[in-house]
């Protein structure tokens, strides 16, 4: 018989006291198993997101054929076609993520379709899902590399691969050089913070909610990244807008957690004073007036982004460029023996 569990206050199980296993391994296998849905329809889109690509490439529509006219062979390709499709899984589970703990610590809508503890739950399976593929996406971009680099000898072409792929700096072409660090960055900063939360106990829970804060820079990477280097998006065409419209709700739902967080504790109050909605008669906790400042710095800045992607997205002015007539002369991706 399996041994019984019970729910937690924070979503996560609580272990019979018969259990002697370290609570953060347990915590954590129990969501790799929960992760198994959302990762398998991970899985599929990704798929279908890959057989679309295909598609577009064998029809000519490919914006990456017209960035890198040598790419006209999904076949030959397939793997750099890959890559891209769990690029857009990692970052559309990114955004599903992202977004579902915005939803659990800002105010919270007044009618959820499921209880807060579920949400907190899929927030967590969905980010193991998005390191997962996000890897999956470095991994098949370093695969196509040594595939790619024909003319170097096997440890050679194994070594550009990884380098090229995982070491921030090394890869030293056109807008890589700044977008691909940018990807490295997103990467090596999801997976610490997302799995700071199972050894939060032996850290300290408020050490560990300070420095979940900063997966919003894991976002901001992401989405940073893709506008930089994503060729899907490279033009300033439907998919770069329909992207920059998708930062609209995050960057709202963003702006109203700051405004109205959930804990009471991180309401901006008045400078020098309690926290608004702190305890009465508690004690005098005032806050810093740099603190203050900088908790209102970061409420002006997230207002700022979002009236930033209303006139990006009114205007049409999204830093995509304007698709050629004809073939461009460089590539973003040359041979190391070019
Ligand atoms: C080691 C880290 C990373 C490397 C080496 C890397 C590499 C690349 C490369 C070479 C491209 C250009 C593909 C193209 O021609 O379109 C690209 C695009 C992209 N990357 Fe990354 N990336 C990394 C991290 C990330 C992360 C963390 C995300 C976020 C989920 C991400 C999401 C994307 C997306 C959505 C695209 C656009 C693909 C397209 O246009 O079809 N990447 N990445």
């Amino acid at each position: 018989m399996l041994p019984e569990t019970t729910p937690g206050d924070d979503g996560t199980t609580v272990r019979p006291a018969r259990d002697r296993r370290p609570a953060d391994r347990v915590a954590l296998r129990s969501d790799l198993r929960s992760a198994v849905p959302d990762a398998t329809a991970a899985v599929v889109v990704t798929a279908a997101v890959f057989v679309l690509l295909w598609a577009r490439m064998e029809s000519g529509d490919s914006a990456t054929v017209a960035v890198m006219p040598f790419m006209d062979d999904p076949g030959t390709y397939w793997m750099y076609l890959l890559s891209q499709a769990f690029g857009w899984l990692g970052l559309l589970w990114a955004w599903g993520t992202v977004m579902l703990g915005l939803l659990l610590s800002g105010p919270g809508p007044t009618r959820l379709p499921v209880s807060p503890q579920v949400m907190e739950r899929w927030h967590r399976t969905t980010s193991l899902t998005t390191m997962a593929l996000m890897l999956a996406h470095a991994l098949m971009f370093a695969a196509e590399l040594v595939r790619y680099e024909t003319e170097l000898a096997w440890a050679r072409r194994l070594w550009t691969g990884f380098a090229d792929s995982f070491v921030p700096g090394w890869y030293d072409s056109g807008t890589g050089q700044i977008a691909i660090p940018l990807g490295q960055g997103a990467l090596y900063l999801a997976v610490p913070l997302g799995l700071l939360f199972y050894v939060r106990h032996r850290i300290g829970a408020g050490t560990w909610r300070r420095l979940h804060r900063f997966v919003v820079v894991v976002y901001v990477l992401s989405v940073w990244h893709t506008l930089l280097y994503g060729t899907n998006v490279w033009y300033g065409e439907w998919p770069r807008t329909a992207l920059w419209l998708l930062q609209l709700p995050v960057a709202v739902l963003l702006l109203v957690r700051l405004l109205r967080p959930a804990r009471r504790a991180e309401r901006l109050g008045a400078p020098g004073g309690r926290p608004a909605g702190g305890p009465a008669g508690g004690p005098a906790r005032g806050r810093s007036l740099t603190g203050w400042t900088l908790r209102a710095a970061g409420r002006a800045a997230a207002a700022a982004v979002v009236a930033g992607l209303l006139l990006v997205v009114v205007s049409g002015h999204d830093g995509g460029r304007e698709r050629p007539a004809g073939t461009p002369a460089s590539s973003p991706h040359p041979k190391e023996t070019d």
